[in-house]
């Protein structure tokens, strides 16, 4: 997909003394106090600023944090404990702005500010034209570098894209888009895709979007039993949805159809119950009994995993396979860590559990690209173009 690139804008001097309004996303965790827990969004927001900042504009910076009512304004709305951070990784002051979207606020070449969360803006949400309209008015450069946020067209994340003069992808979202693309769109054969998760129902359209693609599908979790079911096993007490047999079967269905596999556990790790101290045992996917719970993949079926995964040439991974909470039901999604780590294939993950997993196992540097997205990094794994890309695309 075809779109400019902030880095290519700042480098022709496009961006020199010029008003840059940067969307990111800074949606992060606060504790009860409000105080941040984890950062890496932000830390992930910092390339495209100091890209900015370097470039001698003027850098107004945006986000959305959680989901206020437009145009009520509570203490916990506040970007506030977001600003300080920023002052911080900066290492200068980073002023925050209240009531931006008419102007007339202070910031001058190579200063940074931050604009108040954007979803307090009445209109933000139905990307109402009049807001676009105002917020583009607002800069000469439009910045969207809010991965994050890219599956939601509101007026910071699609209208300013339309009204702008100039509309780029900063840095953040350019690497997604590439990252993506390669994995996705041009993959180093073969594809081997793993989602894991409870629910088959949550994930059905990714599931069969997939199939049509990919030349492994490795399944995991709920989701696995709930294939074990359609593929005709006994599965005990294991959390899944026999009302999706019929769909879990399709997907197998599209994937044989293509040549392609569906690798089902042969053994598994199996207790009585999902605690700490639950007793594990490890059988055959044949011997599962009535009150069992399947509660990650034996060491046969990691085996083949690895092997599988050991000869792939792009790795999508989107979801463990056990409950790797506790060490006893951890084994299958250490290993598939320790195998993509090792693999020379192209690996990009993404999702919450998923990111866990590889903080667990210290696999952050060997997995060649970490999405930030959430529910973004889902919609395209269902194959959507996410709007944020499209109206990029449109814009160049
Ligand atoms: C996220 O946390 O996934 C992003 O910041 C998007 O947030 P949203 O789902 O509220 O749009």
């Amino acid at each position: 997909m075809k779109f400019l690139r902030f880095s290519d804008i700042c480098a022709s001097g496009q961006a020199t003394g010029k008003r840059v309004f940067i969307r990111a996303d800074l949606n992060v965790p606060q504790d009860d106090d409000g105080n941040i827990s984890e950062d890496t969004r932000i830390r992930a927001s910092l390339p495209a600023i100091q890209m900015a900042l370097d470039a001698g504009a003027a850098v107004m910076v945006t986000s959305h944090l959680g989901r206020p009512t437009e145009g009520e304004f509570k203490p916990e709305d506040t970007l506030a404990p977001v600003a300080q951070r920023l002052s911080e990784l900066l290492g200068r002051e980073v002023p925050l702005v209240q009531n931006w979207v008419d102007g007339g606020f202070a910031v001058a070449p190579g200063q940074v500010v931050l604009l108040e969360n954007c979803r307090l803006n009445v209109g933000e949400k139905k990307n109402k034209p009049e807001l676009a309209a105002k917020l583009g008015a607002l800069c000469d450069v439009f910045v969207h570098d809010a991965f994050g946020t890219a599956h939601r067209a509101e007026a910071t994340t699609y209208g300013i894209a339309e009204t702008a003069p100039i509309a780029c992808a900063g840095p953040l979202l350019a690497a997604e888009m590439d990252a993506i693309t390669k994995a996705l769109e041009n993959p180093a054969r073969p594809l081997v895709a793993i989602v894991g998760g409870s629910k088959v129902s949550t994930k059905l359209s990714i599931l069969k979007t997939l199939a049509g693609k990919v030349d492994q599908l490795i399944v995991g979790g709920g989701i696995a039993n709930t294939f074990l079911l359609a593929a005709g096993k006994r599965i005990g007490d294991s959390l899944a949805e026999p009302e999706m047999v019929r769909e879990a079967q399709q997907v197998m269905d599209i994937m044989k159809e293509r040549g392609a596999e569906v690798p089902l556990p042969v053994d598994v790790v199996v207790a009585d119950e999902v605690s700490a101290l639950a007793r594990a045992n490890r059988i055959a996917v044949d011997d599962v009994a009535p009150h069992d719970r399947i509660l990650d993949v034996g060491p046969k079926t990691s085996a083949k995993l690895t092997e599988i995964i050991a000869h792939a040439g792009t790795i999508v991974w989107n979801g463990p396979v056990g409950v790797f909470e506790y060490p006893q039901f951890a084994g299958g999604t250490k290993m598939m860590a320790s195998a993509i780590a090792h693999s020379e294939a192209f690996s990009i993950a993404g999702g919450g559990d998923t990111l866990a997993a590889i903080a667990k196992y210290h696999i952050t540097d060997e997995v060649d690209y970490i999405s930030t997205g959430g529910g973004a990094f889902l919609e395209v794994l269902e194959g959507k173009t996410l709007p944020a890309f499209e109206v990029l695309a449109k814009r160049a």
